[in-house]
């Protein structure tokens, strides 16, 4: 059945291939590198005869799909191996628990110097996501052209992703060969316009090898007697040979991120971590970032005993001499060379979800073990991707990339992606679907943050507010237009003035008119209206005020940020419910009927979502309560109030 005899793509089949027994594979190759790679092409270049080709000629004694694997984890991780297949199924497992949708074949192969997995990202629309989840755990990528077609479009793409990405090595291999006689100086010609592509972009180097993946030429071993003018490696050859990254990391100053603080009972407290890059020592100085407290390693527990050093890809638990503040998401490293930490970032962002990016929404940030909060400005431009252009953009749409800056509610230790895939890269979640909307790259941090410094007052929010006698609150309503939501407020108010509470009422329609007279009613615009009001009512606060805000305020995302911006008791959510019917009858200034129209766009209820709130503090009944009782109701509830 191993039949690779024609170039029909589907016709090569490995299920004769597959061995029974992953612990004999695995015993076998216990103390192989292993090298991860992509192939990037389409079904045309002859990716999978390729593919097909070194599974073959590699002897491959192990060869399944994921879901092979996963199902057997239990067997594997008995092994002395689970490190290298715990990681590919973790870190998809995390992809899958975080909501992306991916569509990447993996397969397993070993040759006599090397173990391998190759990413197979599919060419297909999904092309981007596909990409980015296969090329960013690669240290290789091979770039297949049709040695008949040369450059292309998608040639260009793929190297840009790939360099993005951050593979260092980058193989072009000009396949089908024997379609073009072999002919010298259609290899070269193509070489030499990737090379100038290559250097637009960035690549500093990369491999060219001239192979037919059909007839075998250079795959495994070269030069083939078709090439006599090819003086390089097989593609095998350098495969099994080029430098690895995790090599390269262990050459770079230390750095843990740590995953969990490992307490067992009260004499033990020890940090557990993967080491991302560099070396540590008993003995050695180090310092916790982002705090920049300092302190020595006293030992390096591991299952199998303490180490004298361990080094970049092993998994640790360090214990320090002196008692310092460490949690997850904390990183530790080499003292005397430590990494940055900020909170404000120019970074490339690569949109993943069907929802577009809203700049100024704050999503969970992921970099390595730390989850922060984090919000993107509008990007400085997106790129286009098949011509390397950068177009002016107002946000990211699915498969989208663009430069933005990031910025973060707390200090984050991070390093260049470029320098620290580990350190770099981060993902941003979704903080109500919990869905994976993107993937980026940190590039460097931006200063204008740090000359920012928190002053200090002398009379503090707790004497405002006790000079008022009261405890702030923000009574945030939410509802439809025509809700009701202006006139209970305005009730509510009039209410705790009479009980010489000291008040402010923030109006959407108020406020619109001059600290938010630039923003329309766009989702983006809607986010920013929300945080502005956010800041000015937790201003309001800190002067000790009660501060009642109405806005329509549809999106359950910026509610909860607000809510996150104040002490635990002090924002309180006020659902004024009033179905779109009654809101649209009652129509008080004839917006319902202009949108229903079509003359007034982005009407919430019409054309523009409203979330409800789902734990609102309190909930109001307009069509069973007048103003009057919805206020009376409203006061009790948050009375009493000091
Ligand atoms: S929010 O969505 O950003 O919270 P906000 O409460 O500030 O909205 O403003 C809503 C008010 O603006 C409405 O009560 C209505 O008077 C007016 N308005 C004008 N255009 C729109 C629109 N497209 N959608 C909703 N409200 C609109």
């Amino acid at each position: 059945m191993t039949d690779i005899g024609t170039q029909s793509e589907s016709s090569f089949k490995v299920d004769d291939l597959i061995a029974q027994d992953i612990d004999a594979y695995l015993d076998q190759h216990q103390n192989k590198t292993m090298l991860r790679f992509i192939t990037c092409g389409s079904v045309d270049d002859g990716k999978s005869t390729l593919i097909g080709r070194l599974l073959y000629d590699s002897k491959m004694i192990f060869e399944d799909q994921l879901d092979a694997l996963e199902s057997d984890s239990k067997k594997v991780g008995t092994q002395g191996e689970e490190i290298d297949f715990a990681l590919l199924v973790d870190g998809l497992a995390a992809e899958r628990e975080q909501g992306i949708t991916i569509d990447v074949a993996y397969r397993f192969f070993a040759t006599e110097k090397r173990k391998f997995i190759v990413a197979d990202c599919p060419g297909h629309e999904q092309y981007t996501r596909n990409m980015v989840t296969g090329a960013s755990t690669a240290d290789l990528a091979i770039i297949l052209v049709d040695a008949r077609k040369g450059v292309l479009v998608q040639t260009r793409r793929h190297s840009y992703l790939c360099n993005l990405l951050g593979i260092k090595n980058i193989v072009l291999a000009v396949n089908k060969m024997d379609l073009v006689d072999y002919d010298q100086a259609k290899f070269d010609a193509i070489v030499s316009e990737y090379k100038e592509f290559a250097e637009e972009i960035g690549i500093e180097a990369f491999t060219a090898i001239p192979i037919s993946g059909f007839k075998g030429d250079n795959v495994t071993t070269a030069p083939s007697e078709t090439t006599p003018w090819y003086d390089g490696p097989s593609l095998m050859d350098h495969l099994e040979t080029v430098e690895l990254r995790s090599d390269l990391a262990a050459s770079k100053p230390f750095r843990m991120p740590v995953q969990w603080v490992n307490r067992p009972n009260l004499d033990f407290r020890g940090f557990s971590g993967l080491i991302a890059s560099g070396t540590v020592k008993p003995g050695d100085a180090i310092r916790v970032l982002p705090s920049g407290k300092t302190s020595n390693v006293r030992s390096i527990v591991t299952i199998d005993g303490d180490l004298d050093e361990a080094v970049a890809g092993q998994s640790v638990t360090l214990t320090l001499t002196d008692e310092i503040d460490c949690s997850r998401g904390d990183v530790i490293a080499t003292s005397d060379d430590p990494p940055e930490a900020a909170d404000q970032f120019e970074s490339t962002i690569v949109w993943m979800d069907d929802e577009a990016l809203l700049p100024g929404r704050a999503y969970f940030l992921k970099i390595g073990a730390q989850m922060v909060s984090a919000t993107v400005s509008q990007p400085k431009y997106e790129v286009n991707i098949n011509t390397m252009d950068q177009l002016a953009a107002k946000t990211l749409e699915l498969n989208s990339i663009g430069v933005a800056e990031l910025t973060t509610d707390r200090p984050i230790a991070f390093e260049a992606y470029e320098d620290s895939r580990a350190m770099g890269g981060f993902i941003l979640i979704d903080k109500v679907t919990n869905a994976t909307v993107a993937a980026g790259m940190l590039h460097f941090s931006l200063r204008r943050a740090q000359n920012v410094h928190w002053q200090a007052t002398d009379v503090t929010r707790e004497e405002h507010a006790n000079l008022k006698n009261q405890t702030p609150k923000v009574l945030w309503f939410t509802g439809l237009s025509g809700s009701g939501k202006s006139t209970i407020a305005n009730e509510v108010e009039k209410r705790l003035n009479l009980m010489n509470r000291h008040t402010f009422l923030l109006d959407g329609d108020n406020v619109r008119h001059g600290l938010n007279k630039d923003l329309g009613f766009t989702d983006a615009d809607r986010v920013e209206n929300i945080r502005r009001i956010g800041e000015v009512a937790k201003l309001m606060t800190d002067a000790g005020l009660i501060v009642l805000t109405a806005f329509i305020s549809p999106f359950r995302a910026e509610r909860q940020m607000v809510r996150a911006m104040l002490p635990d008791t002090e924002f309180i959510e006020v659902f004024v419910d009033t179905p779109l019917e009654v809101a649209e009858a009652r129509d008080v200034k004839g917006l319902y009927k202009k949108a229903r129209d079509g003359e007034l766009k982005n009407f919430t209820g019409i054309d523009s979502p409203y979330e409800e709130p789902e734990n609102a503090e309190i909930r109001v009944n307009t069509v069973e309560m007048s103003p009057q009782e919805a206020a009376k109701f409203i006061v009790d509830a948050i009375m009493p109030l000091k």
